[in-house]
C-alpha cells in the first residue's frame, strides 16, 4: 500500500487531496493545526485503519518532531505533499501580515520540504515531493506582495531541490501544483474572483497531477491559458496594470 503525508490537510485543497488519495486506497498521514478537523477525517469509518494524524504548526521548530512521529505511525512514506499556506490581501503593507505570510509560506515551507528531501536522501529510496504553490508565483499582484513573493520562492525552491537531487543522485520526483482561484477558506468570501473553481474540482486535478508525477501543473486549463498570456506581458506594462483593491 502506498503511503503519503499531507501537510495542511485540515481544509481546502489539502483536505481534498488527502480524501482523493484515501479513496484511491493509500495510507495517509494528515497534519495541520486544527486537530478537530484532523480527527474528523481520521475517525471516518470509510477510511478505518488508513489515516494517521498529528497536529503540526509548520512555523514552530518542533514541527519536525511531529512530522517524524507521523512517519513512524505510517512506517515509511512514498509521497510528501506540502499544501499548508496562508494568503492575504495587504495593500497597506501591514508588517505583521507580511511576516505571517513569510513565516508559513517561507520558513514553514522550507522546514517541511527540506525535511522531506533529507528523508528520501537518507533512506536512499525513490520518493516524491509535491507542493501547492500558486499562479501568483508566475506574476506578482500589487495587493498581495508577500503572498506573490513567497509563492514564487516556493516554485524556485523546488527547482533548486530538483537540481540538487540530480547532483546527490537521489531519485526524487518533484511536483509543483499552481492553482488559480479555488473556493476555499483562503479567499475572501465577500469578493468576486474570476474563473473560480470548486475546491473538489481543483483538488481532483491536483491529485491527478501528483499521481501522474507531473513536474509542474497549472490548475486548471483556463488558468494555464491565462498564465501563458500574462507571461508575454513585459514588466513595464505589468507594473502599470491596476487590480481592484479589497
Ligand atoms: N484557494 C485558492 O484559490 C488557491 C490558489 C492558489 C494557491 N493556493 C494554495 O493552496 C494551499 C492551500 O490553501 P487552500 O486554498 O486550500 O486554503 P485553506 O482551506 O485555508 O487551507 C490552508 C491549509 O494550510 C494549513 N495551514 C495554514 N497555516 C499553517 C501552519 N502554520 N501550520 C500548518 N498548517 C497550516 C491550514 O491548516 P490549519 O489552519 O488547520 O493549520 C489548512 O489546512 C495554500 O498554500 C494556498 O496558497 C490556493
Amino acid at each position: 500500500m502506498k503511503r503519503a503525508i499531507i501537510i495542511g490537510a485540515t481544509s481546502g485543497l489539502g483536505r481534498e487531496i488527502a480524501l482523493n488519495l484515501l479513496h484511491t486506497g493509500w495510507l495517509v498521514g494528515i497534519a495541520g493545526r486544527r486537530e478537530d478537523l484532523l480527527k474528523e477525517i481520521a475517525l471516518s469509518s470509510e477510511f478505518e485503519g488508513r489515516v494517521e494524524y498529528e497536529r503540526i504548526d509548520v512555523t514552530t521548530a518542533d514541527a519536525i518532531d511531529a512530522v517524524e512521529r507521523l512517519v513512524s505511525k505510517l512506517g515509511d512514506i512514498d509521497l510528501f505533499v506540502n499544501v499548508s499556506g496562508v494568503g492575504f490581501q495587504n495593500p497597506t503593507l501591514d508588517p505583521s501580515i507580511e511576516k505571517k505570510t513569510f513565516d508559513v509560506n517561507g520558513y514553514g515551507f522550507m522546514r517541511m520540504v527540506d525535511w522531506a528531501y533529507n528523508y528520501f536522501k537518507g533512506k536512499k529510496r525513490k520518493g516524491q515531493i509535491a507542493i501547492v504553490s500558486s499562479i501568483a508565483g508566475t506574476k506578482p499582484l500589487g495587493t498581495a506582495a508577500a503572498y506573490s513573493a513567497t509563492k514564487r520562492m516556493q516554485s524556485h525552491y523546488l527547482t533548486a531541490l530538483s537540481q540538487l537531487a540530480r547532483m546527490d543522485a537521489v531519485d526524487i520526483q518533484f511536483t509543483d501544483i499552481r492553482p488559480g482561484f479555488a473556493a476555499t477558506d483562503i479567499l475572501n468570501p465577500n469578493k468576486h474572483y474570476p474563473m473560480m473553481m470548486t475546491k473538489e474540482y481543483a483538488g481532483y486535478l491536483a491529485t491527478r497531477a501528483i499521481l501522474q508525477k507531473k513536474r509542474v501543473a497549472i490548475i486548471d486549463w483556463k488558468f494555464a491559458l491565462l498564465t501563458f498570456f500574462w507571461s508575454l506581458i513585459p514588466r513595464c506594462v505589468w507594473e502599470r496594470l491596476t487590480f481592484v483593491k479589497n
